[in-house]
This record gives structure tokens, sequence and C-alpha cells, in this order.
């Protein structure tokens, strides 16, 4: 079967297999930036935005994103310009081995367009479905807010959503 997807603002008509996993497709047409981790729904690395919403791209068929935007951490800097997430994220020392940094940023990402001005607990409940282990969370947060401020002073959003705050079907709360 065919499936037409939109990735980081390109249209792709892709084949899959009903069973194929969003993951396995996005990971298949080389967006790297998505991680594998546990599979199950629990670690968030493999999180993507689908029209705007963070979803476990590990709980979700391909087949069920059909006619949906999807942005991956490829998309979210396409000039080679950081993104202010992405340097708040590196001046606050909150990368360190990397692995949950794309998708702490794409669920950072969808957090921001809705809230500009998010409080530490909003911004600690955004990210919640995202293991790190090695931040200890104070720091991804702090650079969250910062990047907050940098958007507002910017007079800009992270991505736009198309509706609501909650989190797609295939994203597994902990
Ligand atoms: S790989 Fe862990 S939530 Fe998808
Ligand atoms: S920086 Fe290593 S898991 Fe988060």
């Amino acid at each position: 079967m065919q499936v037409m997807l939109t990735i980081n603002g390109e249209a792709k008509r892709l084949s899959i297999t009903p069973g194929d996993l969003l993951l396995d497709v996005l990971r298949r047409e080389c967006y790297f930036g998505v991680k594998r981790g546990c599979e199950t729904g629990e670690c968030g690395a493999c999180t993507v935005l689908v029209n705007g919403k963070p979803v476990n791209s590990c709980l979700m068929f391909a087949a069920q994103a059909e006619g949906t935007e999807i942005l991956t951490i490829e998309g979210v800097a396409p000039d080679g310009n950081l993104d202010p997430l992405q340097t708040a994220f590196l001046d606050h020392g909150a990368v360190q081995c990397g692995y949950c940094t794309p998708g702490m940023i794409l669920s950072a990402k969808a957090l921001l367009a809705e809230r500009p001005d998010p409080t530490d607990a909003e911004v600690r409940e955004a990210l919640a479905g995202n293991f790190c282990r090695c931040t200890g969370y104070l720091k991804p947060v702090e650079a969250v807010l910062a990047a907050a401020q940098a958007y507002r002073q910017a007079g800009s959003r992270g991505v736009s959503t198309k509706s609501g705050r909650s989190r797609g079907q295939a994203r597994k709360k902990r």
C-alpha cells in the first residue's frame, strides 16, 4: 500500500506494508534523528510531531499517518540555522549523550507553540514523556524556559499546531 505524508514540509508518497510503524518508515527514509529506544511508548526517543502534536512514532502505524504533516528534528533547522530551542539546549548543557534530545526538543516545540510563556511545571509536564538518563531534567527545563523567552523576544512561536494541547493518540503518558 501507499501512504501520502508531508515530512518536514516535503510531500512524499511512500510504499509501506500495513504493519509498518511510523518509526521504521521514517528511519527507512533516513530521518535518523527519530531515535529507536524502548519501542513500547515509554522513553519518548522516537517522538515526532504529527500535525503539531508530539507522538511516539513507535506506537503509530505509518498508515495511520496518512495525510498528516510530520516534523522530525531534521526539519527544525532546515537551513542550518539552529532553532532557539537547539541553541538553548546547547547553552544550558542540556545535551549530553544527546539520545533524548531530538524528542525533547520536539516536545518542547509543541509546548511553546501553545504556551509561549510556560511555567516550570508546564515545561516539566511537556517533557514528562521523554526519558533522559544523563541530565537530571533540570538543564532541559532551564533550556526550554530560555528558548521561550527567545521566541517571545523574536515574536515567534515554535511550530503551529492544529488544535488543542492534548497529545496524539500514540503518545503514552507516564
Ligand atoms: S522508542 Fe521509546 S517511546 Fe518510542
Ligand atoms: S542527554 Fe543522554 S539521555 Fe538525555
